[in-house]
């Protein structure tokens, strides 16, 4: 196979892959320096190319891409178009004649994006040009190699494109021991901004209860650490139950004149972000508390009083 970008995922999944026993045979980086990296990483035999090689390759770099009965596109999202036009000009279409593909619909080779946010439509190029496409998204946040490689062996990866891509996608997934799904091409969107609500979006949520702390004169890393072992229990809660059972706390008990000191002291300390994320994430959880509360009276007048909150704050 080959990998066309050799960051943070392209690189932990190569070293993923390799531990399965696959064989890289090209990996291609912006800089040369970048690619020669990740060949190391990915043994003696993997060919290392620059992006300027790849729009200019020698005979013999170009039989060993050809080579590739599938091409891993793990550029930024904004390049993937760009390198895919690339490639249609480079790579040719024809079968693959190998044990794995040699029959049905998996006999076209196959390439694959890791974009969470673009369907495989954006590979138009490469399938005009008679390839199969698709992508592979894991769902993990990987910030660096070696341990995202680990990470990877146990990801979700959601898998979408023709059915010979997908096909492939699910023995790679399978290969390295995570789980595979399919989801609608149309959709690829919003999934993908489920999954920035669910791990950037958290990281930013819990950066703004730094800032608070902060101003409660804790250090910036003592807030951190003092934070995370409730954000842990918090998440250890929900692999067993689900939000509307693992909700704790004020919205949960619809302690109403909590939520008015929160709000009075939000308004104080003059925090605009973080006021809107407690109004609109205090919805939310007067949503989920009403599932099962006792106190379904005290959890209707928390909603008034964040209603005229949000209110007063989009006026401000
Ligand atoms: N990181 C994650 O947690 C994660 C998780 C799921 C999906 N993804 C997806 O995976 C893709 C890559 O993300 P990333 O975080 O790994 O990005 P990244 O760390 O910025 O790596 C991107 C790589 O692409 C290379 N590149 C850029 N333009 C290129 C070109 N024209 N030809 C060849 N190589 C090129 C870069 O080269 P240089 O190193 O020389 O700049 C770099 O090695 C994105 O589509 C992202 O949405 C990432």
């Amino acid at each position: 196979m080959a990998i066309i970008g050799a960051g943070r995922l392209g690189t932990a999944l190569g070293l993923a892959l390799k531990a399965a026993a696959a064989n890289i045979e090209v990996v291609a980086a912006k800089r040369p320096l970048a690619a020669r990296r990740a060949a190391e990483a990915f043994g003696p035999k993997t060919l290392a190319l620059s992006a300027f090689q790849l729009s200019k390759l020698t005979p013999s770099q170009h039989a060993r891409l050809n080579r590739c009965s599938l091409v891993l596109i793990t550029t930024p999202d904004d390049n993937i178009a760009p390198v895919a036009k690339q490639l249609a000009a480079i790579l040719k279409p024809k079968p693959v004649r190998s044990r794995d593909h040699k029959s049905g619909p998996a006999a076209r080779r196959v390439v694959l994006h890791t974009s969470g946010a673009l369907a495989s439509d954006i590979l138009e190029p490469l399938r005009s040009a008679g390839f199969a496409v698709g992508s592979l998204h894991p769902l993990v946040s990987i910030s660096e190699s070696r341990s995202g490689a680990e990470s990877l062996t146990q990801a979700f990866f959601s898998l979408e494109g023709d059915p010979a891509a997908v096909h492939v996608g699910r023995l790679i997934v399978r290969g390295l021991g995570g789980e595979s799904f399919t989801i609608d091409s149309r959709r690829k969107a919003l999934y993908h901004a489920a999954a920035v609500i669910a791990s950037p979006h958290m990281t930013a949520l819990l950066d703004i209860a730094v800032e608070m702390l902060v101003l409660c004169g804790l250090s910036t890393t003592r807030a951190r650490r003092i934070l995370l072992p409730l954000v842990q229990s918090t998440l250890a809660n929900l692999t067993t139950q689900d939000p509307a059972r693992a909700l704790t706390g004020t919205f949960k008990r619809g302690d109403v004149s909590t939520v008015q000191k929160h709000l009075a002291a939000l308004g104080a300390a003059n925090l605009p972000q973080a006021l809107a994320a407690y109004i609109v994430l205090g919805q939310r959880s007067i949503s989920l508390a009403k599932r099962r509360s006792a106190n379904p009276a005290g959890l209707d007048e928390i909603m008034r009083i964040l209603s005229r909150a949000a209110k007063g704050s989009s006026q401000r």
